[in-house]
């Protein structure tokens, strides 16, 4: 575990998440622990085959050939039960690409598509920038658990006559993994109405025990055929900087024409590194993120452990899988604004604000705990001590 306890200095690499701190938070002291990736290095394996690919010295066009493919399929098969066919494969520099090809592929514009609010950021600009409309099915929170509201599902659906769903499963931000009953239930209103899914499993790897990932599009023929399902290996290994990603459409007429919209936005190609990184993780990476998922889980108990013991006024929604811990901070009794100056200010740790996943995330903060144990500690010391000062 000596690999996931290592502080590595990330300053000056172009971090997005250490480098553009200091302009964000306009505090050299702020502790970044906001953007979805790891302070941790890649597994080795991956680090020695990209060793010797830069040692081949020559970056030219670079095929992802039918052998990642395999690679892929088999990934999916060993770690998710899922039977694809490398037929089914696309690929694509990032699953944010993806879902903006996909939207504008699939839907019209003027189109309605249902998100589950609070969520990812970019789940609503790739709908709104291509001119279609946000239909929300916020989740509900209840005893410290987020939870669907079904029937909300389907109302929306049929009022709006929804034409597409974005899944985040897991969920960012509240880290809920889906259980099979909910993926049936949300699915089996999807085949009624006829709406197509996207699915984002980009964190499909990162799952706590007592859960398990289940890719909605294996759930039957139907869905399958039904769903375009983005998935990538760079949240799993730390690679997101490589870009490198794919998307798993069954419905051959659906993947012509998201495969369509690829190639007239002249992306026909992926990173020549990323193809290295992508292959050499999914052969050689399962020990490592074994080992990386106790290591998470262990900080997630962590944080709920101190949290819950040393303050009353924030609440650690319990993480079902990725490193994302979602904090409800609403009995800290300031608005938006003033909770991400506090938290910026005086706590002194760069967390992502609940209110940039939506209205419903106001009050909460994301906290990343993908990072040695010390920066974790370090973090969790701030945030209690700067709550309990308020409450004093
Ligand atoms: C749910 C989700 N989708 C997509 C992404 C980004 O994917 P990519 O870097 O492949 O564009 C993230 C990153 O945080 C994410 O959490």
């Amino acid at each position: 575990m000596e690999t996931f306890n290592q502080y590595i200095p990330r300053k000056g690499t172009r971090s997005v998440k250490w480098d553009m701190a200091e302009d964000l938070y306009q505090d050299k002291e702020v502790l970044p622990m906001w953007v979805a990736d790891m302070d941790f290095k890649t597994p080795e394996p991956v680090i020695k085959a990209l060793k010797e690919r830069v040692d081949h010295g020559i970056f030219g066009y670079t095929l992802p050939d039918d052998d990642l493919k395999t690679e892929i399929k088999d990934w999916l098969q060993k770690r998710h039960s899922w039977e694809t066919d490398t037929e089914w494969i696309t690929f694509s520099p990032g699953v944010i690409p993806s879902l903006h090809m996909i939207v504008q592929s699939l839907t019209e514009i003027g189109d309605n598509i249902l998100i589950q609010t609070p969520v990812y950021p970019p789940f609503y600009s790739v709908v709104r920038d291509h001119g279609r409309h946000i239909v929300k099915n916020p989740l509900v929170y209840e005893d410290g658990r987020y939870e669907i509201d079904f029937q909300d599902f389907e109302r929306k659906i049929k009022e709006n006559e929804v034409t597409m769903f974005i899944l985040c499963n897991p969920h960012n931000p509240v880290s809920r993994v889906w259980t099979r009953e909910e993926l049936e239930k949300m699915s089996q209103i999807c085949v009624k109405h006829g709406v197509r899914i996207v699915a984002d499993e980009i964190h499909a790897d990162l799952i706590f025990s007592g859960n398990k990932h289940i890719p909605i599009a294996s759930l039957s023929e139907e869905v399958n055929h039904l769903t375009t399902t983005c998935l990538s290996p760079t949240k799993t290994f730390n690679l997101a900087g490589l870009q490198a990603s794919y998307l798993i459409t069954a419905n051959m007429d659906d993947k012509k024409k998201v495969d369509k919209q690829f190639k007239n936005q002249g992306m026909m190609m992926l990173n020549t590194l990323g193809i290295t990184a992508m292959e050499t993780a999914y052969k050689h990476g399962e020990q490592w993120l074994e080992e990386l998922k106790q290591v998470l889980e262990e900080h997630r108990d962590y944080v709920i452990d101190r949290i819950h013991k040393e303050t009353d006024a924030i609440k650690v929604i319990p993480a079902e899988g990725t490193y994302l811990i979602w904090l409800d901070c609403r009995e800290l009794g300031m608005s938006h604004n003033e909770l991400k100056a506090f938290m910026q200010k005086e706590a002194k740790v760069g967390m992502n604000d609940g209110g940039s996943f939506g209205e419903e995330g106001k009050g909460f903060m994301r906290l990343n705990i993908a990072a040695p144990r010390s920066t974790l500690e370090e973090g969790v010391t701030r945030i209690i001590r700067a709550a309990n000062r308020i409450n004093d």
